[in-house]
């Protein structure tokens, strides 16, 4: 007789309704990709003010990419919009987006609150829901450390701007099924994004290698080897990066920039990631870049 091993040999499912927690900068941005490509979206947060910027920000980007698809054709544009946004369900109740083939978690960056939330996705989900965390520096498999569906849990990393970035990191962990680790794969094509695989490790491929390089910059600025317009137009110019690492840094935020590089330098020691002077002091003296109008340079609020 063959024996089968259902939670891995398990046919694959399509992905047909997602659930978004956290509707921030990330969670706003998956659930508008996920509606774009025709899926039915539940956003959920814990703060009705912040669904309703979502939905603004939502609108927003979806008439822009509407405009980018059907050039003049109005009324083409204004299907495209309504469609992809009526699809977007919001809740402040978890209970209202548990039935759904798959869960992305998108709320604040801390282990404690993660797992709690986890816990009782695991509890309330069918049998069949997917759960995946969007983290950038914590764990896959810590925060999922309390479930009992290990096989249908993983990462699913994005990239900010969301509906813009192409990329997807599908991080399997410890326990992911093949099924699982395929369903994952498929959805991110299905929302259009290219689908990289990485272990449970710090960083992931991504943030791991931009690491070093962001805090390279930074140090070389600050013994003065180089001025950062110069550094930037060096990275642009001849490294064929689309921004330098000063306008990146700016754009992600100074303080973002700092956390991760705390959070890689506790998991890794390697001293690469070593705190760095100029950007503790940028970030207290309140410096954080684009949002708050002012980084490495000035921005127009
Ligand atoms: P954000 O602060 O813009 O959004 C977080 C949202 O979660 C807030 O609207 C908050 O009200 C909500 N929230 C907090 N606790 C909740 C709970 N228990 N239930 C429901 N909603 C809750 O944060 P952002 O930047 O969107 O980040 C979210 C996650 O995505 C974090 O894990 C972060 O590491 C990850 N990430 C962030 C990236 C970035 O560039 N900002 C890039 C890739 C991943």
């Amino acid at each position: 007789a063959i024996t089968r091993n259902f939670s891995s040999s398990a046919p694959q499912i399509a992905i047909k309704t997602v659930t978004v927690v956290g509707g921030g900068l990330m969670g706003s941005g998956i659930a508008q990709v996920a509606a774009q490509a025709g899926q039915n979206v539940t956003l959920v947060d814990l703060r009705p003010e912040l669904l309703d910027k979502a939905q603004k920000s939502i609108q927003n980007n979806l008439t822009r990419v509407g405009k980018k698809m059907y050039k003049d054709d109005a009324s083409k544009v204004e299907h495209f919009v309504n469609d992809s946004f009526n699809r977007i369900k919001v809740s402040t109740q978890i209970e209202d987006g548990v039935n759904a083939d798959l869960i992305i978690e998108a709320i604040v960056e801390k282990l404690d609150v993660k797992q709690e939330l986890f816990n009782k996705l695991d509890q309330l989900a069918p049998e069949h829901t997917i759960l995946a965390t969007n983290t950038s520096s914590i764990s896959i498999n810590e925060i999922g450390a309390g479930i009992k569906r290990k096989d249908r849990y993983g990462g699913l990393h994005f990239f900010n701007p969301v509906p813009v970035m192409r990329l997807l990191e599908v991080i399997k962990g410890e326990g992911i099924s093949d099924s699982t680790y395929q369903t994952m794969m498929e959805w991110g094509k299905s929302i259009g994004k290219t689908c990289i695989t990485c272990k449970d490790t710090p960083g992931f491929v991504v943030n791991r290698l931009l690491g070093p390089y962001s805090a390279e910059a930074l140090r070389m600025y600050e013994r003065g080897d180089a001025s950062k317009e110069d550094i930037d137009i060096g990275m642009k110019l001849g490294g064929g990066y689309p921004m330098g690492p000063f306008e990146l840094a700016d754009y992600t935020g100074l303080d973002t920039n700092k956390f991760a590089l705390q959070v890689m330098y506790e998991k890794t020691e390697n001293p690469v990631f070593k705190p760095i002077p100029l950007l503790n002091r940028m970030v207290a003296e309140g410096k954080l870049g684009i949002k708050t109008g002012e980084g490495f340079y000035k921005y127009k609020k």
